[in-house]
């Protein structure tokens, strides 16, 4: 079975049971301040999770592109990775245990559909703790299947919270007890009587998440008027399950990338674990790398968030690059054309954005190669251990990332003050605070009401920027933080200050006229037609939410005709603009070639 027939497979299993297929959404969250990407299917979905109306229903599915940089130590063996696609489907409100546990033994097992041998699989349930209790449910739904196959109840284990509990860690957000799926990897005709967590040849392959609880601020389990079910499948690991494959790149999802590495290096991906190491990294970070830079937001690397992740991917490959001895100038391009030829019918963003993506990876390799030679020479001069100055050194006038000099410390047996890096780069004041705090984990946001208020004000200030420049104005990306919006947008050159001013002045007359915020529900099709903005149009399938803020007419009802602003958004937002203080730009500035930064606040 190839991706393709899995992916649509899936696909078509849960369409077949009434649920929506949506597109992925964008692998940068919009107004989250606290992940730098999307790191699993439900991330984009928290609104409706948290009861917010999906446009397409009450039962979705899809395949999600995601980014987890918090393994990225481990890439590199045979089935971690920094970007990968989650199979999911969920419930919102409408069906619950009984019917997520029985699709997805269904769609494992049965012969129409994945085929897999029962005696292979085991699950586990959640054991109870102080905050919530055994998840008996669960466990008697799979008693039950495992039983009517003659399956072993002991493959049924219940586990604490740190294996089956999933939720925002150490936020706020919908969570939930879970039951995970394995399948036995190792010899069919050995397959263990129970199932044990360290035994590393049995493999997770599907999460159901039973969300039945909010974490509030306080950090206590509040039981959730909906409850949703969240599922994920791992793409890749289900793949090499299907294949027989112990070795998630030997599947089609990574076959002619390394094929391309083999080719530029000379070397044979089989020759040696280093080799076979190497190939991999550079395979899943030049993969990760290029969706990220493709991504319709239009990241590049830099040293500040998503762009300094991407950055540190590159730069890493690179260095894995040298190592396998490939000597071709400008070769990360190379890689990348594969991504973009294996996934663009998939990813449409891969190919239109294919242009920009090569160049900038171009200019990334130019910028590296420049200084990684002299870099190394010094690095290996170096003896003991390395200091907050000696690092911020190589980071500054070599370019390594931190987390380079850490990994090429590690192979040398040596230490890194990161501590020291860290307040030498407060005084140099270039890293943002949110990428040197290590934001790379994941979590999930708090729509806090300072974020809501700046949401609903970058709006208002989207849709002055395009009275006061031009219709040329369009989102090129947002940022939100309780503290500032950050709104990248299309436009060739500076701001005057007057036009500045006349921005500030339309939005602080917005907000003084006090409009109404409405939310509707739309074809796309219709949204398109009422000229709402929107640059993310297939994000919600075919329904889509648009927000209008207008003055009322004499009858109470918003007046569309006089509408300030109109957009295709997911929310949230204020009920009315009064509420929001007076808006300030703090600062204008170029993002990149023909793209306008504004950060901007709202005063009290
Ligand atoms: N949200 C769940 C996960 O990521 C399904 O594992």
């Amino acid at each position: 079975m190839n991706s393709r027939e899995l992916r649509q497979k899936y696909l078509d299993f849960f369409l077949a049971r009434d649920h929506a297929v949506i597109s992925s959404a964008s692998l940068i969250p919009e107004n989250d301040p606290t992940v730098l990407f999307t790191t699993a299917g439900m991330h984009p979905l928290v609104p409706y999770l948290l009861g917010e109306k999906h446009p397409a229903g009450t039962r979705l599915t899809d395949a999600q592109k995601c980014i987890r940089t918090g393994d990225i130590d481990e890439v590199g063996d045979a089935t971690h990775h920094t970007f990968f696609e989650m199979m999911g489907n969920w419930s919102l409100g409408d069906y619950f245990k009984k019917e997520s546990i029985a699709y997805s033994w269904e769609f494992l097992t049965s012969p129409q559909w994945l085929n897999l041998d029962k005696n292979r699989l085991a699950v586990s349930v959640f054991a109870g703790d102080g905050d919530a209790p055994f998840d008996q449910e669960a466990y008697d739904i799979w008693a039950g299947i495992f039983r009517n196959n003659d399956l072993p109840l002991d493959r049924i284990a219940k586990l604490p919270k740190k294996n089956n509990w999933w939720g925002p860690a150490g936020t706020t957000g919908p969570c939930g007890p879970d039951t995970e799926i394995f399948y036995w990897a190792g010899d069919p005709s050995k397959v263990p009587a129970g199932f044990n967590d360290d035994n590393d040849l049995w493999i997770e392959i599907w999460n159901n998440v039973f969300m039945q609880y909010n974490k509030n601020a306080a950090g206590r389990f509040e039981p959730l008027v909906q409850k949703n079910v969240d599922t994920g499948l791992g793409l890749e690991r289900v793949l090499a399950v299907m294949n027989g494959l112990a070795d998630n790149y030997q599947t089609d999802l990574f076959r002619n990338i390394i094929s391309k590495i083999e080719e530029l290096s000379g070397r044979r991906y089989d020759e040696s674990p280093e080799i076979t190491r190497a190939m991999r990294i550079i395979a899943d970070h030049l993969k990760a790398a290029t969706f990220i830079i493709s991504d319709d937001k239009g990241i590049s690397p830099s040293n500040t968030d998503q762009g300094y992740v991407v950055r540190r991917l590159i730069r890493r490959a690179i260095r894995y690059g040298k190592q396998l001895g490939i000597k071709i100038p400008l070769w990360t391009k190379e890689i990348a054309s594969v991504v973009i030829s294996d996934y663009h019918d998939i990813y449409g963003e891969l190919g239109k954005n294919r242009q920009l993506t090569l160049a900038s990876l171009d200019k990334e390799e130019e910028k590296f190669n420049r200084t990684l030679e002299k870099g190394l020479a010094e690095f290996y001069k170096l003896s003991g251990d390395i200091n907050g100055v000696t690092a911020f050194t190589l980071y500054q006038s070599y370019g390594f990332p931190l987390e380079m000099t850490e990994e090429l410390a590690a192979e040398k047996g040596i230490k890194v003050d990161r501590d020291g890096f860290m307040s030498e780069l407060k005084k140099h004041q270039d890293l943002s605070r949110t990428a040197a705090a290590g934001k790379f984990k994941g979590g999930l946001a708090d729509a806090g009401e300072e974020t809501t208020k700046l949401h609903t004000a970058a709006h208002l200030m989207l849709a002055a920027l395009r009275r006061v420049l031009g219709d040329h104005v369009v989102q090129k990306g947002s940022n939100i933080t309780p503290e500032r919006l950050r709104l990248d947008f299309s436009h060739p050159e500076k701001m005057t200050p007057e036009s500045i001013k006349a921005v500030e002045d339309l939005v602080n007359g917005a907000i003084s006229s006090h409009y109404p915020v409405t939310c509707e529900e739309l074809s796309l099709a219709e949204a398109k037609n009422r000229g709402a903005m929107g640059v993310f149009d297939s994000k919600y399938g075919e329904r889509v939410k648009i927000y209008t803020i207008a003055p009322l007419q004499p009858d109470g009802h918003p007046d569309f005709k006089q509408a300030f602003s109109q957009e295709i958004c997911g929310g949230p937002h204020v009920e009315n603009t009064g509420v929001l203080g007076h808006f300030k730009i703090q600062k204008e500035e170029a993002s990149s070639s023909g793209v306008r930064r504004i950060k901007a606040i709202l005063e009290k």
